[in-house]
């Protein structure tokens, strides 16, 4: 079977070489593209064919390195051959999707795994499409058990997702314009590094939401490593007491991991930090190549909650099985793991581009395979500026948060040396150039 996957495979890698737009072509694509969505294109970038690496193939045939990832969905960068034979065998067996009516041992395959890495709180993982679905059936299993408390806990600068309920659980004026909303959401600020009673302040507006609200409070939702609002991050000793708070309360802790799953070194980042024992929810998906949300026995919805035709793709759960797979048998996780190393490796990139570029370079952020940093001072289209200079250079870097505003990468678990001094070129290329451009010191 192996084998007729992987002839196939060579078949469309020979099929895809030939198959290149003229430079012309392409930009009509992109533009008939933006015509048929009726929104612009973040880059002009069609993918188009077999990718190796982090290195993405875009339809007219040339490549760049993603660093981004379509927003973390390439855990193992584009066209890794094992997840690709994988995913034709998967997909060789029955149509495309799989219901939660009929589930196949592909099905079986991805809950397992994800419960394997979980801890033993968490019980039971029910499968989805989307990190906001996930997010979705989360927040319903935590209304129904918690009813008729119906408010939710939230850090400032937050992402939940695109659905009109997770548009106001994030923190962006922009993403819920002309919304009508419920006003059932109360903000607790984040971890500020500079603020020496960060942890006082935060626990102190919990306790303020508590104490205003009494068992009015349903959940606070945890993003350990805020994705959207710039890959900032916080202790352990940060999280504990607002856990513990929302323990003493009754209040469901929920981790929202589909930014943050198999990328800190650990498949979760709630492991990652030593906070098993707090966790009630979590939700998972990007990397996963599917979502999820995993619960205790305590939030098991009752009949009727939860249901949804789709679970995955069958392609797609076979692949994000043999992820967590290939993170496990090839050394991926824990602290000595590749993930970890990779972190070091990309830290190591960023102090000698910082030596050469200092004032160019501001302040890193990130864990493991997420990283960021401010340039130059973080100004969005100065940042903008930078983005676009190394697309046109070959490499896909992504903006996150606001003032500042900085550059994310979501590398693949497997980044090599190559591929990385690659792309660090690039960026300081990019660095300069804009700096000249704008006649900025760097
Ligand atoms: C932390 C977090 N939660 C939820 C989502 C929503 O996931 P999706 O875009 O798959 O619906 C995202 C997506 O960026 C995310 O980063």
């Amino acid at each position: 079977m192996k084998e007729a996957a992987a002839a196939l495979l060579d078949a469309v890698a020979r099929e895809s070489e030939s198959r290149a737009l003229e430079p012309e072509a392409y930009a009509k694509e992109v533009a008939r593209l933006e015509r048929v969505r009726g929104r612009p294109l973040f880059f002009p970038l069609l993918m188009g064919g077999v990718g190796r690496g982090a290195r993405v193939r875009l339809a007219d045939g040339t490549t760049k390195i993603d660093f981004i990832g379509g927003i973390g969905v390439y855990g193992f960068g584009h066209s890794d051959r094992d997840l690709l034979e994988t995913a034709v065998v998967a997909a060789a067996a029955d149509t495309a999707f799989q219901g939660h009516l009929a589930p196949g041992p592909e099905y079986q395959r991805v809950s397992k795994a994800l419960l394997r890495h979980a801890g033993k709180r968490l019980r039971h993982a029910w499968l989805s499409v989307s990190g906001a679905m996930a997010n979705e059936n989360a927040l319903k299993m935590i209304l129904q058990k918690r009813a008729p408390a119906d408010r939710m806990l939230v850090f400032e600068n937050g992402f939940a997702g695109r659905t009109t309920t997770l548009a106001e659980l994030t923190d962006r004026p922009a993403f819920r314009e002309g919304l009508p909303l419920r006003g059932n959401v109360l903000h607790v600020p984040f971890y500020d590094p500079s603020d020496l009673q960060s942890t006082e302040r935060s626990l102190a507006a919990l306790d303020a939401h508590l104490a205003r609200y009494p068992g009015q409070v349903a959940g606070m939702l945890f993003e350990l490593v805020q994705g959207e609002g710039g890959f900032k991050t916080a202790p352990r000793e940060f999280f504990v007491p607002l856990m513990e708070r929302c323990r003493e309360h009754g209040v469901a802790v929920w981790v929202d991991e589909v930014q943050t799953f198999a990328r800190t070194g650990e498949l979760y980042a709630f492991r990652t930090l030593g906070l098993e024992g707090y966790v009630d929810l979590v939700t998972v998906g990007k990397v996963l190549q599917g979502s999820a949300v995993l619960f205790s026995r305590a939030y098991n919805p009752r009949a009727g909650l939860i249901a949804g035709t789709y679970a995955g793709a069958t392609s797609a759960m076979a692949v994000g099985a043999r992820i967590i797979e290939r993170l496990e048998e090839d050394n991926y996780l824990g602290p000595e793991g590749r993930i970890a190393i990779l972190e070091r490796r990309v830290e190591r990139r960023f102090e000698s581009l910082e030596r050469r570029l200092p004032r160019a370079v501001g302040p890193r952020s990130g864990i493991g395979a997420m990283q960021a940093f401010v340039p130059f001072g973080g100004q969005a289209d100065v940042v903008k500026d930078v983005i676009d200079v190394a697309f046109e250079e070959g490499l896909i870097v992504f903006p996150a948060g606001r003032s500042p505003c900085k550059i994310r990468m979501l590398l693949p678990v497997n980044t090599t040396d190559e591929e990385l001094e690659a792309a660090f070129t690039i960026l300081e290329k990019a660095l300069a150039r804009v700096a000249e451009d704008r006649g900025l010191p760097c």
